[in-house]
């Protein structure tokens, strides 16, 4: 066999291999023989590029380069469909079908609602030529490329299966519960945000500039639309999937025609309670009348077909007793209340706690302690108390009424013009208030001391060992040991990282403080512009307003933190103690005023610099990079392929357009 017919050959096995794991959930081999065929492959591609091939199985391991998404038409334009929410709804839909076809017969098809994103796959002669998300419906952005890295979704169609010369073909995209769960534990590791449900993780997926993030997260993909002038019109829409499910797509699970209401109803009901069992999320049933024909014959209003229509299910509801409010002190002192209540199953989990949000919400509810409440899981992970049962209140028993001191510490709580949290005002020595600054101090984008977690923040507090940040640069090996001579390897490593937060750069310091309102990006432009603490320290209000991207509530907040002697004091003994209290020499050596004052938009794909060092160099010489076009836009640094709406409105506003070696030159 010569070199082009192996690679070839492994190419054809390993696609058949990615459909019978992904779309089909039946692999034939082990993944070790798939791994080691794929090895092969990639070897021989590297020692043969003339055969190089987008669409080889090799190609979905994604890149590291960002990448911008092109606006673009979609040629039929991408409708939805209308809701209903009740049995009676699904019968008048019936009832109008069957009026609307003038007696004739027909069959409704029914299958999953896929709560995911909408998307448009376009294939010629068999390959994914391009992937659309449904953007407004008439036009969305191209994300072919990240698309091809979602492994159920064909590249190639399977040869000789009867594939149209050219189709597209609509589906949802979705992020498997497991792949979502294992997501979100990465992201609490690392202290990042988690998505509120696998909708959401999908979207932020798909939109990721980097399609390796895309061939790492497991995305998910389920077709249920053909569309396409060589598409056979006359037969039914379940004929036409199943032929599409031969050609190598995932389609609907569980489509099944129903020839009555009776049918319908009974898939309803069946999948009401079985969805649970899928390994993706869904969110209600679509019905369609199976036969093209009388599709065509029935026709759209103006937003959608008059041929089908979606259930939603109702979110899962239980009804369980309120046996008591508790409330959680935050970091920032802000108070949360939880409702206690009488275990109870709800959509596969117990549930027996719930947030309240705030004493605003508490009020509309009309709480009462021992009210039979209503709670529900919609698409988030938290369940909320939405309701109460008033039928089942008796005289006795008590509004909830929110608490007026810190449950942790019994102060007095404020309550903010204008917001919707109480807090607890006493930052100074109020136990959650303080561990939770301790916390974020030593986060990763702070200053990174990641030998300690909240748990041994919780241990040397428990043990008097820290009381606030300051404290952790006085501890010794023999302290954190105590008299247990087992930790001290643990102990030097905790001392060696703190030790090493020395060096951490002054923005972070300014974050680390925990100011209120101090964000991340915030501290970069407070250390940009006052380059030491001691400036900041003594910045006036107006000094502070100055800084573009600081407003009165933030300066505000900094103006208190520098005049609290408590503050004041920590902030010493962390300067006595070496932090970076200053911009360093290389930092203030490449900073200059060349941009102050200029908003800069970025767009497109760069040759010598990728998007974040353009942003980091723009911030060093006094720009603010902000996101989109307008009015007050000063330049917009563009690579290759900005998108044309993006340059539409650049025309249309009269913005300048500077390319990469012009933006350096100037710089220079
Ligand atoms: S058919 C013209 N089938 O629900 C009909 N849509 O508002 C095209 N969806 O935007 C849609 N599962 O994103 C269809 N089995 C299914 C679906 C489905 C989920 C989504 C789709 C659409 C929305 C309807």
């Amino acid at each position: 066999m010569t070199p082009q017919e192996e690679i070839l050959q492994l190419r054809k096995e390993l696609e058949l291999h990615n459909y019978n794991y992904y779309v089909l959930n039946k692999p034939t081999i082990s993944d070790y023989d798939f791994d080691q065929m794929m090895h092969r492959l990639e070897d021989l591609e590297m020692f043969y590029p003339q055969y190089a091939d987008p669409n080889s199985p090799t190609q979905r391991v994604g890149s590291d380069l960002n990448q911008t998404f092109k606006s673009v038409p979609h040629k039929y334009p991408m409708l939805s469909l209308a809701n209903t929410y009740s049995e009676a709804d699904v019968r008048d839909f019936y009832e109008r079908v069957k009026t609307g076809l003038e007696g004739e017969d027909f069959e409704i098809c029914a299958e999953m609602k896929y709560d995911g994103l909408s998307i448009s796959l376009t294939y010629v002669d068999g390959l994914l030529t391009q992937a659309v998300t449904r953007g407004d419906g008439v036009r969305g952005d191209d994300v072919t490329g990240n698309v091809r890295m979602i492994r159920s979704i064909p590249l190639r169609l399977k040869e000789g299966s009867g594939y149209p010369h050219e189709f597209e073909i609509r589906g949802e995209i979705l992020m498997p519960w497991t792949s979502f769960e294992k997501l979100n534990e990465q992201r609490a590791k690392a202290e990042e945000d988690l998505f509120a449900n696998p909708r959401n993780a999908a979207s932020g997926t798909l939109k990721s500039q980097k399609s390796r993030v895309v061939a790492e997260r497991g995305l998910d993909a389920y077709l249920y639309y053909l569309l396409g002038d060589e598409i056979p019109a006359d037969g039914g829409h379940y004929e036409n999937l199943q032929m599409a499910a031969q050609w190598g797509f995932k389609i609907s699970q569980g489509m099944k025609k129903c020839k009555s209401i009776d049918e319908v109803l009974a898939f309803i009901n069946y999948w009401d309670t079985e969805r649970k069992n899928l390994p993706v999320a869904t969110d209600g049933i679509v019905l369609k009348v199976n036969s093209l024909r009388q599709q065509r014959h029935l026709g759209y209003t103006a937003k959608s077909p008059r041929w089908a229509i979606a259930y939603k299910f109702k979110a899962e509801r239980a009804c369980t007793r309120l046996n008591e409010v508790t409330y959680q002190v935050g970091r920032t002192g802000a108070i949360t209340p939880v409702a206690n209540m009488d275990p109870v199953q709800l959509a596969g989990t117990m549930v027996k706690r719930a947030s309240l949000h705030n004493a605003d919400i508490i009020r509309q509810l009309d709480l009462h302690i021992g009210d039979m409440v209503y709670v529900e899981k919609g698409g988030e992970i938290i369940p909320k108390v939405v309701g109460v049962d008033t039928s089942q209140r008796t005289a006795e028993m008590q509004p909830v009424q929110f608490i007026t001191t810190c449950p942790e510490c019994g102060t007095p709580l404020v309550r903010i013009e204008g917001e919707a949290a109480h807090y607890c005002p006493n930052d100074s020595t109020c136990p959650p208030q303080i561990k939770g600054r301790i916390e974020h101090f030593i986060s990763r984008r702070a200053m990174n001391i990641d030998s300690l977690g909240p748990e041994t923040v919780d241990d040397y507090w428990q043990r008097g060992l820290i009381h606030n940040v300051a404290d952790l640069y006085g501890l010794t090996v023999a302290d954190i040991c105590g008299h247990n001579r087992g930790r001290i390897k643990s102990a030097q490593k905790v001392i060696d990282s703190i030790e090493a937060s020395k060096q951490v750069p002054f923005e972070r310091v300014v974050f680390a403080l925990g100011i209120r309102f101090v964000g991340e990006t915030t501290a970069k432009l407070l250390a940009r512009a006052f380059k030491s603490m001691e400036a900041l320290e003594h910045a006036t209000l107006e000094q502070l307003l100055d800084v573009d991207g600081v407003g009165g509530v933030i300066a505000e907040s900094i103006i208190h933190y520098f005049h609290d002697p408590h503050c004041l004091e920590i902030l010493g003994r962390l300067r006595e103690a070496g932090l970076q209290m200053a911009l360093s020499e290389e930092a203030l050596a490449g900073q200059t005023d060349k941009l102050q004052g200029l908003s800069i938009v970025i767009s497109g794909v760069f040759a010598h610099h990728s998007r974040d060092e353009y942003k980091e160099l723009i911030e060093k010489h006094g720009g603010k990079n902000v996101g989109s076009i307008s009015k007050k836009t000063s330049f917009i640094l563009a690579g290759d392929n900005m998108g044309p709406a993006k340059l539409e409105k650049a025309q249309k506003l009269g913005v300048k357009i500077m390319n990469e070696e012009e933006f350096l030159q100037m710089l220079d």
